[in-house]
């Protein structure tokens, strides 16, 4: 199949992606409002957790958009990039809600207890505050105002994606241990993105 019908084939399967991504939510409500039993003894740790995974995985998956267009040459998967971009930022605020609204009941005065008890919460509350710039010039709009600083801008994506790696490691016992397929799932697709960089240096050379 040529490079043209592979690009239209990836943007064709678009809505598909969208909807596997919203799948871990959807089934995140269905557990809460349908099967609370299926959460385990702790319930709110269970949706806290599941919503943090999702949140790396998702930040995971848009920073792996430009790798795989660096590693299959098609350009159709850009058209992925923002979407999933916007699924990371949605999983991480669906992450923080359940936090506030569950874990902490919406009792602020809480949160200063919280912070001492769990410090890792303040890497996770950076990460999730340096999202606001990139959803806000998400757009084509503010691409074409911004230009080549917004290429600058959107790389602290590289930055969230390793806050995330190590707020997951920090509240986690056994640390790296725990969380290694994630960190070298970030480093690797960090290094990929070095290729097209490095073949041009080959070639100045
Ligand atoms: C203000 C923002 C955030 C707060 C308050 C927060 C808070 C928490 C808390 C309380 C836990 C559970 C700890 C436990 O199991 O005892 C947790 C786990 C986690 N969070 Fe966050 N978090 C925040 C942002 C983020 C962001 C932005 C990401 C990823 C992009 C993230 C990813 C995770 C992951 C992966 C876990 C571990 C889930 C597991 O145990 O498998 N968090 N977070």
């Amino acid at each position: 199949m040529d490079k043209k019908t592979l690009n239209t084939l990836i943007q064709k399967f678009k809505p598909l992606m969208f909807g596997i991504l919203l799948l871990p939510f959807l089934w995140m409500v269905y557990q809460t409002v349908l099967a609370p039993q299926s959460l385990g003894a702790d319930p709110t740790k269970a949706l806290v957790d599941h919503s943090g995974e999702w949140a790396i995985r998702s930040i995971l998956f848009a920073l792996a958009i430009t790798p795989l267009r660096i590693l299959t040459g098609l350009t159709g998967w850009i058209h992925w990039r923002r979407m999933a971009g916007l699924f990371a930022f949605f999983y991480a605020l669906v992450h923080f809600l359940v936090y506030i609204g569950f874990f902490l009941q919406l009792d602020f005065s809480r949160i200063y207890q919280e912070i001492i008890h769990r410090p890792y919460i303040i890497v996770g509350a950076i990460a999730l505050i340096l999202y606001l710039p990139l959803v806000i010039t998400s757009t084509k709009e503010w691409q074409r105002r911004l230009k080549r600083n917004w290429i600058k801008l959107h790389k602290l994506v590289y930055l969230i994606g390793i806050l995330a790696v190590v707020h997951m490691t920090w509240l986690k016992k056994v640390g790296l241990m725990d969380t290694w397929p994630y960190a070298l799932i970030l480093v690797v697709l960090l290094l990929i993105r070095l290729i097209p960089k490095l073949k041009a240096q080959k070639n100045n050379f």
